[in-house]
């Protein structure tokens, strides 16, 4: 597993694993965070939003991974913004997940009017030495504009759905600029557009005897992009991160971000309600 490294100096592995749906229950999705970790992850993002820190805890307790080589994101919900408070959606996910500390602490969706305040509260979270890194989720432009002017960390990371529908590259250009990590959410177009049936990919990767899958995570880790495909599969798992032994030409690494219709799985975070 390769790795990246964040703008206060700390490393976080590439890819990471995806945990949205990963398991119907609890024993499915311990059943794939330990085969992910058996293949070689050692990136989990989860949410509290997902339901699953309570079994992704269990998983690595379970595992023979040393807590230091594993990297645990979690999320902080928009309605512990709003009503239950942040402190305490803090302290339920360190208590659900159970592993000493958190690597990286992300605001999951901007909350209109509480960009800054959420922050500063994000910030103390940080100083208080339980997470080692922060950052935001669903985050434009114009949301971390907002955040910055008032920050005294620069958030450590941006993760928004990206893929090569939805390249997103004035922020992935700003957010460069601005020594934020982006990491891709819904890397492979989720199961909801045909974005692996793409021609254009299925092309690139006959010519490199890849998978598209593969070929659309080559693209994100050769662009600088941290992508965390999920399967709760094993073999496919495997599949998602066997990307160290080939490399896309400059040519198609453009001719895929010209795919870019800025078609969305997802909200829109100027669109999000809590
Ligand atoms: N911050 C946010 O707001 C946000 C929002 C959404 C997602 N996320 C994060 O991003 C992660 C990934 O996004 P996602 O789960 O929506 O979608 P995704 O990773 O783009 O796609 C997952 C889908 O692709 C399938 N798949 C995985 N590898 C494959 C391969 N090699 N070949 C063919 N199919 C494959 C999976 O099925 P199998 O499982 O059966 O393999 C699953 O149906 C999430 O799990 C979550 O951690 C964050």
């Amino acid at each position: 597993m390769k790795t990246i490294q964040l703008n206060n100096g700390i490393v976080i592995p590439t890819p990471g694993l995806g945990t949205y749906r990963l398991g119907r229950n609890d024993r499915e999705v311990i059943h794939a965070v330990r085969n992910a970790l058996d293949a070689g992850y050692r990136h989990i993002d989860t949410a509290s939003f997902y339901d699953n820190e309570y079994p992704i805890g269990k998983a690595i307790a379970e595992s023979r991974v040393p807590r230091e080589e594993l990297f645990v994101t979690t999320k902080l919900w928009g309605t512990d913004i709003l009503k239950n408070g942040i402190e305490q959606a803090f302290e339920e996910s360190m208590l659900k997940l159970d592993i000493g500390y958190i690597d990286l602490y992300l605001v999951h969706w901007p909350v209109t009017g509480q960009v800054a305040a959420t922050w500063r509260k994000m910030e103390q979270i940080y100083e208080s030495g339980r997470v080692r890194a922060i950052g935001v989720s669903n985050h434009l432009t114009h949301h971390l504009e907002e955040l910055l002017s008032v920050a005294a960390v620069v958030p450590a990371v941006n993760q928004v759905e990206l893929h090569p529908y939805l390249v997103m590259q004035g922020l992935q250009d700003y957010c460069r600029e601005k020594d934020i990590v982006v990491e891709s959410w819904s890397p492979l177009g989720s199961s909801k557009i045909p974005l692996l049936a793409d021609p254009l990919l299925l092309e690139i990767g006959q010519r490199h005897s890849r998978s598209t899958a593969q070929v659309i995570l080559r693209w994100n880790l050769q662009k600088g992009l941290l992508p965390l495909p999920k399967s709760s599969d094993a073999k496919r798992q495997k599949e998602n991160i066997a990307l160290f032994d080939f490399s896309l030409s400059g040519e198609e690494i453009s001719l895929i971000d010209r795919l870019d219709k800025g078609e969305r799985t997802g909200v829109h975070p100027d669109e999000i309600e809590f």
